[in-house]
């Protein structure tokens, strides 16, 4: 770690793992009552249970890209943070917005859009916050000597990210007009502005890990934001085939939104290409696994899973169905949270001082979380093909059709215990690094 300031990163990185755990929990709620086990339905209801696992999920991955910027952003521009005391607060003020929402949903107290549920008034404490922190990143960036694409792409993406919060804001009294907006955030976040982000975090984790030259990486990146833009911005009208919008929408957003698999692709193909390139010669090697993975599984999760349903021809069929969930796990997990534990796997042994990134526990995380998550993929995929059958096919209800398919979650439990034992071992291995240390700071441990 060559900036005293990065090591602010370390807390937003152990938020990510406490709300990960979290998060966990209430999948396996859900999970438990789809298997016909709700006993927990007086106190925590599906609704909120889903709301709790989706919102934890967003903001434990807002943390971790606010920790990843906070670790890149000094090292790519050659200058401390302008303020880590500010930085600290700014995290406290999410963490506390975040738990006042997270409780409310236990009350009712929501907005009923999914991923959007936290309530009006938290919004506005949420864009404040989001302003400090793009306030931070921006001075930083601002005032450094050094500009490079891969700082400017990732204060480009979470400047954006940032301002594509607004549009779901918008009040309307119109059910469609509602919807409309909401994709705005949810889609151009997800594709679009956030893999300018992870677009970003890949560049500097390959120029780390592989050695090759940054000139190279970078021309890569370029490649992968007009790739995004093109196809990405228009696909979001893959969500607006049924809701009540023009008929236009059908063709365009079909045919944009086929092209998005391309950006995911050349992520996996520039990936693959530099760690061969560069040879595996960096000490980090579990880093370079989660690194490629990420590359990997996000083109199967996002590319080839969002692929499959993105026509309307079938989209008119497993819309809201636990094809969706299916296709949502693997490209979450793939794009996002992989990226995000590739940078804690990279940066936390630098922050500390201490070596244990090639431990027995973290590649026994490595594997098993990932072979629980593609498990957990297949269940879902069974159970949500059965249910377009059964219920859009054959016509059967909706609560008959739940009981049905209740079997299947049992290897979705399974699947997710698996999961869950690799997600434990990452954390332990978190937790054994202990905090930053003052030893580490000012020397490169990677010397890279
Ligand atoms: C990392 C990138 C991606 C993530 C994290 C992601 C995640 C999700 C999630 C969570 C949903 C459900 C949203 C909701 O109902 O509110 C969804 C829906 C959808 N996604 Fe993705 N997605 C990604 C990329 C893609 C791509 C590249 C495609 C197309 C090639 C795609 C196609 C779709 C479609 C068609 C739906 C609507 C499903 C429905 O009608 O129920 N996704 N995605
Ligand atoms: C032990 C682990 C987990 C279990 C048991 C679990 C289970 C579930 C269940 C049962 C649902 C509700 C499906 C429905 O609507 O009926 C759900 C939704 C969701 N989960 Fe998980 N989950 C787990 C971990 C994760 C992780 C690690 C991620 C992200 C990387 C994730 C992302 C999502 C998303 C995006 C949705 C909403 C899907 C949609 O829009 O249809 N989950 N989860
Ligand atoms: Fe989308």
């Amino acid at each position: 770690m060559k900036y005293k300031s990065q090591a602010v990163a370390y807390y937003f990185f152990a938020v990510c793992m406490l709300l990960l755990a979290l998060q966990i929990v209430y999948g396996f709620i859900m999970g438990f009552a789809h298997l016909g086990f709700d006993g927990l339905h007086e106190w925590i209801p599906f609704n909120a249970a889903r709301a709790v696992h989706t919102n934890l999920l967003v903001m434990w991955m807002l943390s971790g890209f606010m920790g990843a910027a906070y670790y890149i952003i000094p090292e790519e521009c050659e200058r401390e943070l302008v303020s880590t005391k500010l930085a600290l607060l700014q995290l406290g003020a999410f963490v506390a917005v975040g738990v006042t929402a997270v409780i409310g949903f236990h009350f009712n107290w929501w907005e009923g859009r999914k991923f959007l549920e936290i309530p009006r008034p938290l919004d506005y404490l949420v864009v404040v916050d989001v302003l400090l922190f793009i306030y931070l990143i921006g001075r930083t960036v601002w005032q450094a000597k050094r500009h490079t694409t891969t700082s400017i792409v990732l204060f480009f993406g979470l400047l954006c990210a940032a301002l594509l919060y607004i549009p779901g804001m918008i009040d309307t009294s119109s059910q469609t007009m509602d919807s409309y907006w909401r994709w705005w955030v949810v889609h151009l976040w997800v594709e679009g502005v956030w893999e300018l982000i992870m677009g970003a975090i890949l560049s500097y984790l390959l120029i780390k890990l592989t050695g090759v030259d940054r000139e190279i990486i970078e021309k890569w990146l370029y490649v992968i934001v007009g790739f995004t833009f093109l196809s990405g911005i228009l696909g979001t009208g893959h969500h607006y085939y049924f809701i009540g919008t023009p008929k236009y929408w059908l063709w365009i957003g079909g045919a944009f939104s086929a092209l998005e698999p391309l950006a995911f692709l050349g992520m996996a193909i520039y990936a693959i290409a530099m760690a061969k390139r560069g040879g595996r010669s960096h000490p980090n090697k579990t880093a370079l696994s989660w690194t490629i993975g990420c590359s990997i599984l996000s083109f199967v999760g996002a590319g080839f899973l969002g692929f499959a349903h993105t026509l309307p021809q079938v989209n008119l069929w497993t819309h809201g169905t636990l094809v969706t969930a299916m296709h949502g796990h693997m490209a979450f997990w793939g794009a996002y949270a992989m990226i995000i534990l590739a940078i804690i796997t990279y940066s936390v042994p630098a922050m500390t001082g201490r070596k244990l990134h090639d431990s027995g526990m973290n590649i026994f995380a490595f594997w098993t979380s990932n072979i629980g998550m593609i498990c957990m993929t297949l269940a879902f995929a069974v159970a949500g093909i059965s249910q377009v059958y059964l219920e859009r096919k054959m016509g059967m209800d909706f609560l008959s059709v739940q009981k049905e398919i209740e079997v299947h979650f049992l290897g979705l439990i399974l699947a997710a215990s698996l999961f869950t034992l690799g997600i434990g071992a990452f954390i332990w291995n978190f937790i054994r690094y202990g905090l930053p240390h003052a030893e580490a700071q000012g020397s490169d441990s990677y010397k890279n």
